[in-house]
């Protein structure tokens, strides 16, 4: 949500001036377009923020936090006709304290509410679901199990999130996928009816199963059929309903095996990449070890150069979720950027979604005449921005969950035994 500062100024009377003044001042300060200086978020255009990115440290610039609604100009063609930006882990918040009242020590890839990334045009959800308190909480895990030291909350909480939003915006789509490890008999389908989603589930006796397409999205969004949930389990597809993401989507590899270039392998539970059994494809594009700087880097061009890999590598596809970690940064059009370009092709066969005229056959593109739009900001150098200070240890990124944590653990433990063993010695 945003939050209005007041800088500099205190009391009634300036609050009450910056009040009545404040729509000359929004259309006033807010003047800064893509990749230009700012130092707050009101410094930029509307749908961008001032990013803490700093291409070759210095300035901190406008950039694109949203992809254009690709409902505004062609409405109404398959699901597997669009493309939707997604965050990996939505709910591992940077500076987030876990609802158990610990602090956190594992790693986070957001840093905005799923409410703020909803609101942002963010579509598909990476949760991670664990058996913990009884309950289903969100949580990075240790050997399969959540601890309170990396459990962030109750996923009611965060599901709720989703349910007003999908009660608030009654032409929206959202997509789950469940890194699943819940063994509690219906823990899921408990969860889900707690959180009052129910009423919005996508049946998967209605999901294509041999590559056709899916429904039009405005049959489901007259149905009322307007959130789909994938999870990691195959049996929950027969026991709960809740369909076994591979069957019905192609994944890449997740984490740093995804981020090399002209390389788009499948990660392990999924079909090949260029498999048609499949209707819908997933890009992930983050490293092992979440951080925000190389978000930065990672979601500029080299996320752009991946998509156009995945496309040729995926039977000539682009992928209609597009998965990052810190979606936000960027050094220009970022994540919003690419899932512009995705939709842009899949929508009406132009080369970015803005190029689509509304209502249009497929193929008639309004492309500017100049080339010189700065679709995606060039960073002044070509060198990456210098990582700031980490006042946490370098955690591991979690699709990847198990492994890393494992690995991360590792490290740490020896020393938590060292000192220990100091401690009573
Ligand atoms: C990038 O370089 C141009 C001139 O080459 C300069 O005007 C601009 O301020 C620089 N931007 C940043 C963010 O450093
Ligand atoms: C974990 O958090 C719960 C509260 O949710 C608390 O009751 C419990 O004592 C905590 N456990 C440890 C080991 O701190
Ligand atoms: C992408 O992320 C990796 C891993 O964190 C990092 O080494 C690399 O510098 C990043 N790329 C860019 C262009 O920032
Ligand atoms: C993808 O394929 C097209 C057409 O064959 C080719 O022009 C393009 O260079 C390829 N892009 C990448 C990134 O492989
Ligand atoms: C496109 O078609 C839809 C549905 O027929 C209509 O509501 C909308 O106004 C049209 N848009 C334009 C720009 O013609």
């Amino acid at each position: 949500m945003a939050e209005m500062k007041l800088q500099g100024t205190t009391g009634a009377v300036p609050l009450l001036l910056l009040l009545v003044a404040s729509p000359l001042f929004i259309s006033a300060a807010a003047a800064a377009k893509m990749g230009e200086a700012c130092s707050a978020d009101k410094d930029c255009d509307a749908g961008l923020h001032c990013d803490p990115c700093v291409a070759g440290g210095s300035a901190r610039r406008c950039t694109r936090i949203k992809p254009s609604d690709p409902q505004s100009k062609v409405k109404g063609l398959p699901f597997n006709k669009y493309s939707w930006l997604t965050t990996h882990n939505s709910f591992a918040l940077r500076g987030q304290v876990s609802a158990t009242g610990a602090a956190i020590i594992a790693p986070t890839n957001q840093e905005d509410s799923v409410t703020a990334q909803l609101n942002n045009g963010v579509r598909g959800l990476m949760l991670d679901m664990y058996d913990f308190e009884g309950d289903v909480w969100l949580c990075h895990s240790f050997q399969g199990q959540c601890y309170n030291f990396t459990a962030f909350q109750p996923a009611v909480n965060v599901l709720k999130e989703i349910q007003a939003f999908l009660e608030a915006n009654p032409s929206e789509i959202v997509t789950i996928f469940i890194e699943d490890y819940v063994t509690a008999p219906r823990g899921l389908t408990k969860v889900f009816d707690a959180a009052g989603l129910r009423k919005y589930w996508f049946p998967v006796s209605r999901m294509p199963k041999n590559g056709g397409d899916w429904p039009l999205i405005t049959d489901m969004i007259g149905r009322n059929e307007r959130l789909l949930v994938f999870t990691s389990k195959s049996a929950k597809e027969d026991s709960e309903g809740i369909a076994y993401e591979w069957r019905y989507v192609v994944e890449n590899q997740y984490g740093d095996g995804g981020l090399k270039a002209d390389a788009c392998p499948n990660r392990a539970e999924s079909s090949a990449m260029n498999s048609l059994k499949e209707s819908l494809v997933l890009m992930n594009f983050f490293p092992d070890n979440p951080d925000p700087s190389s978000a930065c880097g990672n979601n500029s061009a080299p996320l752009v150069d991946m998509l156009n890999t995945c496309h040729n590598l995926s039977a000539n596809r682009w992928p209609n979720f597009i998965a990052v970690d810190y979606y936000k940064r960027s050094n220009g059009g970022g994540a919003p950027e690419a899932v512009d370009i995705a939709n842009g092709h899949l929508a009406c066969g132009c080369d970015n979604i803005a190029y689509c005229q509304a209502n249009a056959t497929f193929g008639t593109c309004d492309v500017p005449l100049q080339t010189d739009v700065p679709l995606q900001a060039k960073p002044n150098r070509t060198s990456p921005a210098p990582a700031p200070a980490s006042g946490r240890a370098a955690g591991p990124a979690s699709s990847a969950g198990e492994l890393l944590i494992w690995r991360w653990f590792y490290t740490v433990l020896p020393l938590l035994t060292a000192f220990f063993c100091l401690g009573s010695g």
